[in-house]
């Protein structure tokens, strides 16, 4: 990844979730070109992986990578996935992206019933806390090598503005991440484990082709100060130098904008 040591993540393992496609993709190629070894979680199927975290990759890359499947929007779906990538570890994991997760879908307030509630607070919460959980052991195992283990949670914009209409359980879930970030910081730094949160305004992924019209996104880009919206090579390097020790070391319970200037903290 341009402007980065090409080793400075070897001899590293790290997770990805959500990475076939989008800004976990993005992320997932990143700690590749940057030397780590990658369990990336692709989704629910492997049907965005070749268009998205394998495009383009050396041998070289490829074979630091493994690739799971896992829905994740289920009530063990987290602590599904942690078996398989517990499975895939020697009892040591470095770095954990919790990246996986979307809108599910543009629910008005006066829709929002039980169904709608569960289905996005058990992708955006419950599976996230149920992985980490499930993965502390492994992470504070890495937090006894030299840099620590570092968890990196993907929050958003929504989460301090609010979002736009429908998008009140979403956004909040997204509330809870970056809280919960900064409580698990305080709780694990005896650990040695750093945990912040990257926060992207609006990018330009298959979440904002399914859940917002062009006209929208349209005026979203004329209202940013840089006046584009985001891409998921954007975000990327804000995942890989939190979750370096070399480059972020002394930050924990972080939650980093990327965003063109879209909100400013
Ligand atoms: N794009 C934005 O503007 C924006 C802004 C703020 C925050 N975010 C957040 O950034 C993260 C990545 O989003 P993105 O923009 O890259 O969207 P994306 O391209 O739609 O990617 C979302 C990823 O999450 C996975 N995922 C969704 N539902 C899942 C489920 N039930 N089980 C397992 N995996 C599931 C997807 O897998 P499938 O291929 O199976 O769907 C995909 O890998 C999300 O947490 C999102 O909320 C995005």
């Amino acid at each position: 990844m341009i402007g980065f040591d090409p080793a400075l993540f070897s001899g590293k393992t790290v997770v990805v979730t959500g990475a076939g496609r989008g800004i976990g993709a993005a992320v997932a190629r990143g700690f590749l070109r940057t030397g780590a070894r990658v369990i990336a979680h692709a989704g629910r199927t492997l049907d965005h992986a070749e268009d998205g975290v394998l495009s383009g990759l050396s041998d070289d890359e490829r074979g630091r990578l493994d690739l799971l499947i896992a829905d994740l929007g289920t009530r063990d779906g987290g602590e599904k996935l942690a078996g398989s990538i517990l499975a895939k570890l020697d009892g040591r994991l470095d770095g954990l992206v919790n990246n996986a997760g979307t809108m599910i879908g543009r629910i008005p307030a006066a829709e929002v019933d039980a169904e709608a509630f569960d289905a996005v607070v058990d992708l955006n919460v419950r599976s996230v806390v149920a992985l980490t959980t499930a993965l502390l052991p492994a992470l504070k195992e890495g937090g006894k090598a030299e840099g620590g283990a570092a968890i990196v949670n993907t929050s958003s914009i929504s989460a301090i503005v609010g979002g736009s209409p429908g998008s009140s359980l979403y956004s909040s879930s997204k509330a809870f991440i970056s809280t919960w970030t900064r409580a698990l910081a305080r709780e694990l730094a005896p650990d040695h484990i750093r945990v912040n949160a990257v926060s992207p305004g609006t990018i330009m992924t298959d979440f904002h082709r399914r859940y917002s019209s062009p006209e929208k996104l349209e005026a979203t880009a004329a209202a940013i100060p840089m006046k584009r919206l985001g891409t998921a090579e954007d975000c990327a390097p804000a995942y890989l130098f939190l979750s370096s020790a070399r480059l972020s070391g002394y930050m924990t319970g972080q939650v980093i904008e990327v965003n063109g200037g879209q909100f400013m903290g």
